[in-house]
């Protein structure tokens, strides 16, 4: 199909899906959040945790497209509160998407209602607190989305469906890691790599974090919810085998091992054929002077045994981490969460209209370090940017467009303001992430996936685009960016609202390199765009300010 029938495919979609809501709404899924500071001691020293109904991790969210989620959060912490929905595109929907560009906090001791739907998606994500540095301290689970039952997976059905949440861990207080970065410090190596919150001792005494049945094929959903590192995942003698990424089927390739980046999700099915005994999952850190390791134990149902001591190492070098990354392709004749392929869509055929060339710096003014892009270092405002556009007081909290689309070079001093961008709505966008620096790079873009077109080292000149890939690159939401390297993404700008792009490294984020991109719904219609939710909590300058008139 072309771009036109596409679009012609989708509307007449549209009419039937919204033609079968009067048959029967999506179902609901309702959910009671009590967040509350709880001690645990994942690395055997006790430490303040973020819990969500007493548990560390949080609970995962189970549901399949279209469903419509409702999590009533209480925010029992000290401090005001706010949850990202990692991955979940939020469509026409930015009011729920939860971070301090578009929502108020949750203040303490009081409650807010999250309402979405997960909306032609399929995949595995995770959620997480998303003000300061709160994800330091847990608050994260996992989501996942499955299939509707009508529409074929390219694998057979998993004998059972695990969750992985891995990170690097510090056993300071996210409250004492923030005071870090406030006083110009840096966060520091991470004291551990932990695996759903746990690390095995290895000593006889661990509890398995998983069990599989001798012969059964098991899906594992494996994010990385750290704060710096990228972690290589393997497990002792078994093989992963990659069939899904940020929402899209991939060619399913086997791996020894995979590099996750911060923030990155991908699903894997591994088949329990190796000799029955315990067996060791490993994530350990990349790119870094310091190699920290966490484990978990694998147990087969009819093991007998201890898992090896013997543990696999992970590759050296980024190199390997870039050969990765082009091998994962996106599956063109498998179904993602509508019956049509998903090589239907022909990405590397739509004319691009603008190229935003983003470039990451860093510097230290006045003793303080501060990240940015394009020479802006963003900050919060105390009104969210989606508020005050919506209630038509922008000029009274920040400026648009700050920043050029073709820097050159990375900046060496920074300016510290809000950072928005606006987008013409429905543009076919290529973005450029630049990254001078010597360190790794991992970005996310909220409320979209984009194809992941190339990664390469050096600097881009737009004779590169010959080496993108405009066939089968992934559809995704997160792209890492090797040191002195760049990495080019494509998507449409078709969901309209405020939406975060980010560093997904947590000081590089918290101290400025993120941005808003305004993707305006300028006639203000609800075809577009949902109106303010009534429960909409509102400060800053719009606290007392009439809401404006609903789009129609
Ligand atoms: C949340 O948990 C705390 C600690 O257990 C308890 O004191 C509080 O009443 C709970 N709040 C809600 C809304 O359930
Ligand atoms: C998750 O949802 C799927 C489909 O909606 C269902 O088949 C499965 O049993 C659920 N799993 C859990 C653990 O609730
Ligand atoms: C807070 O929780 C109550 C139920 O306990 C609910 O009725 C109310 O809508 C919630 N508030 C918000 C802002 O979602
Ligand atoms: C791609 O998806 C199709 C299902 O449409 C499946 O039959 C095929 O095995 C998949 N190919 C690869 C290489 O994973
Ligand atoms: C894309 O641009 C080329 C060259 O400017 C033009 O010939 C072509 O018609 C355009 N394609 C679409 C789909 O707009």
């Amino acid at each position: 199909m072309d771009r036109v029938t596409y679009s012609l495919f989708l509307a007449c979609l549209f009419l039937w899906t919204s033609s079968s809501v009067v048959r029967s709404e999506d179902p609901y899924w309702y959910f009671t959040w009590n967040v509350t500071y709880g001690i645990a001691s994942p690395l055997g020293v006790p430490q303040q945790v973020i819990l969500i109904n007493g548990q560390f991790p949080g609970p995962n969210i189970n549901s399949t497209s279209n469903n419509n989620i409702v999590i009533n959060v209480f925010n029992s912490l000290d401090e005001p509160l706010l949850f990202h929905w990692s991955g979940v595109q939020q469509r026409k929907n930015s009011w729920q998407d939860g971070v301090a560009g578009t929502n108020c906090p949750i203040q303490p001791g009081a409650n807010f209602t999250y309402k979405f739907q997960v909306k032609d998606q399929i995949g595995s994500y995770f959620y997480y607190p998303s003000l300061g540095l709160h994800r330091a301290a847990g608050g994260f689970g996992g989501l996942r989305i499955n299939s509707r039952p009508l529409i074929p997976v390219p694998y057979a059905d998993p004998e059972d469906d695990y969750t992985v949440l891995i990170g690097d861990w510090y056993t300071k207080s996210h409250t004492t890691l923030k005071k870090f970065l406030d006083t110009g410090r840096s966060l520091g190596r991470p004291e551990g790599v932990l695996i759903n919150g746990q690390n095995a001792k290895g000593d006889g005494s661990d509890k398995p974090l998983f069990e599989m049945k001798p012969g059964k094929t098991y899906k594992y959903r494996i994010c990385n919810v750290g704060l710096k590192d990228t972690l290589n995942l393997r497990i002792q003698d078994h093989l992963l085998n990659l069939v899904e990424l940020e929402g899209s089927h991939t060619v399913q390739n086997a791996y020894d091992s995979i590099d996750v980046h911060v923030g990155m999700c991908l699903t894997v099915l591994v088949t329990a054929n190796k000799k029955p005994r315990d067996y060791y999952m490993i994530a350990s850190t990349r790119f870094s002077s310091a190699l920290t390791t966490g484990k978990g134990i694998i147990r087969y149902s009819n093991g007998k045994g201890p898992a090896s001591p013997d543990i696999p190492v992970a590759p050296i070098g980024w190199a390997w981490s870039l050969n990765q990354f082009r091998s994962f392709k996106w599956n063109l004749t498998a179904s993602a969460a509508r019956p049509n392929p998903q090589g239907s869509y022909h990405y590397g055929q739509i004319n691009i209209t603008r190229t935003i060339k983003l470039v990451n710096s860093a510097s230290r003014s006045n003793g303080k370090l501060r990240y940015g892009l394009n020479g802006v270092s963003h900050v919060d405002t105390d009104t969210p940017i989606k508020l005050a556009e919506y209630f038509g007081i922008p000029d009274k909290v920040f400026k648009y467009n700050s920043i050029s689309d073709n820097p050159t070079g990375a900046a060496t001093t920074l300016t510290v303001q809000p950072n928005v961008l606006t987008v013409t709505y429905r543009n076919y966008v290529e973005i450029i992430l630049e990254n001078h620096e010597k360190s790794i790079q991992s970005y996310h873009l909220c409320g979209y996936n984009f194809f992941a077109v190339a990664i390469e080292p050096g600097t881009w000149t737009p004779d590169k685009r010959k080496s993108y890939n405009l066939l089968d690159a992934v559809s995704r939401n997160t792209i890492q960016v090797f040191p002195k390297s760049w990495a080019a993404i494509m998507l449409t700008f078709d969901n309209a609202g405020v939406w975060n792009l980010r560093s997904e490294m947590a000081e590089n984020r918290y101290l400025g390199q993120q941005l808003y991109i305004s993707v305006l719904n300028s006639e203000r219609s609800i075809r577009d765009e949902f109106n303010m939710p009534p429960n909409c909590l509102l400060c800053g300058a719009v606290k007392d300010l009439p809401p404006p008139q609903q789009y129609a």
